[in-house]
């Protein structure tokens, strides 16, 4: 018989939770203004929110967290984590930032201006924003079949050559800094790019003179994906696929919290000097001095020593299949996920699951509100909400997917959460025929409304 995986560690060190009861969370919701984001963790049982930050550390990172140097210039650690982003990602050049969206803020300032296009597949939203902020204007170029969750296609994330050679030959070079490919593509469900696609994306970017910019959050998941899924690379390590991957990158921006295994940290990593010089202003200006960027040194060690763990294939096996059992048991209760699994969460179909909540009512965050009153599980929209109003008619925007995530964090929890999880949705889906009232908005902010949005349920 074929032995099942387990994880390649043991816990050292447990963290309470805290079971509770429906009452309770049907008091602790409406007091969070039915916004999953305002609930106090100890409301919460099992976290699946975001995978972001929230991954545990080995006690290999701790230790080296002991050895951090705190220096303001110069640090040692400072060093350590420059020559592992040089030897795993390849890039002479790095500026360290508190997490990625600062990462985006600080390059972003050298390289967008009002009325550029930034093509690239699903643009997360923290990076949709900040290229809207500028005034200008996020291209998606995914494949047609990354918004269609049952079908079966390997490399959801990527880039349809054809919509992306017509970004070029519509718009002049000058209003296309960069294209900027997201590493796996979070919003479209987790869904990886295929090597052979990062090559073609990288042949049109440079035909047209442009550079080529990594969304690399979730790099090493993507990785795996590539080993597991495209031809030729089965034999390779993830450190081989990784070196190949970002060797047609011009650069890259990182959220070190989700595949380097930390709670806080980012980076920006470049070839270009110049464009380096440029965001080192700029990175001085928001982040902090060029040797910490808003990061301690003892998080630059761990951060060091997650991007080595992070990328080793036992790990990742374990990582990825923990997110693919969740994956199979919802399947099994017959409820609707994109397909094939992500790396990092399932990702609910919640159009094709919460048939009679309309959309203007938010099918999705009403899903994650039952979710939360089934089980105390915390989980989040990535839909209309989501999606904010666009910038312009302020008319809400419908995106293509209206999706429900269960992030796993890293390392985290085990498999009878993941059981919990899935027996709490097959609750819901034995009554989702009644669930026919959603949410209402009562308060919103103008840009990247889901974080402190005020809702209520329609009466
Ligand atoms: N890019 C991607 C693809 C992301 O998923 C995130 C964050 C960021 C950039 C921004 O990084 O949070 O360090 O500032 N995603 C989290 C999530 C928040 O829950 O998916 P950050």
């Amino acid at each position: 018989m074929r032995l099942p995986y387990a994880e390649p560690y043991k816990i050292k060190m447990v963290e309470q939770l805290y079971p509770s009861t429906r009452t309770h969370r049907e008091t602790w919701i409406r007091e969070a203004k039915y916004n999953l984001f305002n609930l106090k963790s100890e409301q919460v049982f099992i976290d699946l929110l975001t995978d972001s930050g929230t991954g545990a550390m080995s006690d290999r990172q701790w230790s080296a967290m002991m050895l951090g140097d705190e220096s303001y210039a110069g640090a040692s650690s400072y060093y350590l984590l420059k020559e592992k982003i040089r030897e795993i990602l390849g890039f002479d050049y790095f500026l360290p930032t508190h997490q990625g969206r600062a990462a985006e803020n600080v390059l972003f300032s050298v390289l967008v201006s009002e009325g550029d296009l930034i093509p690239g597949n699903t643009h997360f939203d923290t990076t949709r924003g900040h290229i809207e902020f500028r005034k200008a204007k996020a291209i998606d170029c995914t494949i047609d079949e990354a918004f269609n969750t049952s079908l079966d296609h390997p490399f959801k994330g990527n880039v349809d050559i054809r919509k992306l050679e017509q970004v070029f030959q519509e718009n002049s070079v000058e209003k296309i800094p960069f294209v900027i490919i997201t590493l796996t593509c979070n919003s479209s469900g987790g869904q990886p790019v295929s090597m052979q696609n990062l090559k073609e994306i990288h042949r049109v970017v440079k035909k047209h003179g442009a550079l080529l910019f990594y969304d690399a959050a979730r790099f090493a998941e993507n990785a795996y994906f590539i080993k597991t899924r495209e031809k030729g690379y089965r034999d390779k390590t993830i450190k081989e696929i990784v070196r190949e991957m970002f060797s047609f990158a011009d650069g890259m921006t990182m959220s070190s919290k989700k595949d380097a295994i930390v709670n806080m940290g980012g980076f920006i990593g470049l070839r270009d000097e110049k464009i380096f010089r440029e965001a080192t202003t700029f990175n001085i200006l928001f982040e902090g001095f060029i040797t910490y960027g808003g990061m301690s040194g003892r998080d630059m060690n761990a951060l060091a020593q997650g991007l080595d763990e992070g990328t080793e294939f036992n790990y990742l096996d374990s990582r990825i299949k923990q997110v693919a059992y969740l994956g199979e048991r919802l399947k099994e209760f017959g409820i609707p996920v994109q397909e094939p699994f992500g790396g990092h969460a399932i990702f609910v179909d919640v159009k094709r699951f919460l048939v009679n909540v309309p959309l203007e009512q938010f099918p999705a965050q009403t899903l994650a509100v039952e979710l939360y009153l089934e089980a105390g599980v915390r989980s989040a929209e990535i839909g209309i909400l989501m999606a904010d109003r666009d910038p312009i008619t302020r008319e809400n925007r419908f995106p293509e997917m209206e999706f429900l995530r269960l992030a796993i964090p890293r390392r985290v929890y085990t498999r009878n959460h993941m059981d919990l999880v899935a027996v709490a949705m097959k609750n819901i889906s034995d009554r989702r025929e009644k669930l026919t009232r959603g949410l209402r908005i009562v308060w919103e902010a103008p840009i990247l409304r889901h974080f402190t949005v005020e809702l209520e349920p329609v009466d």
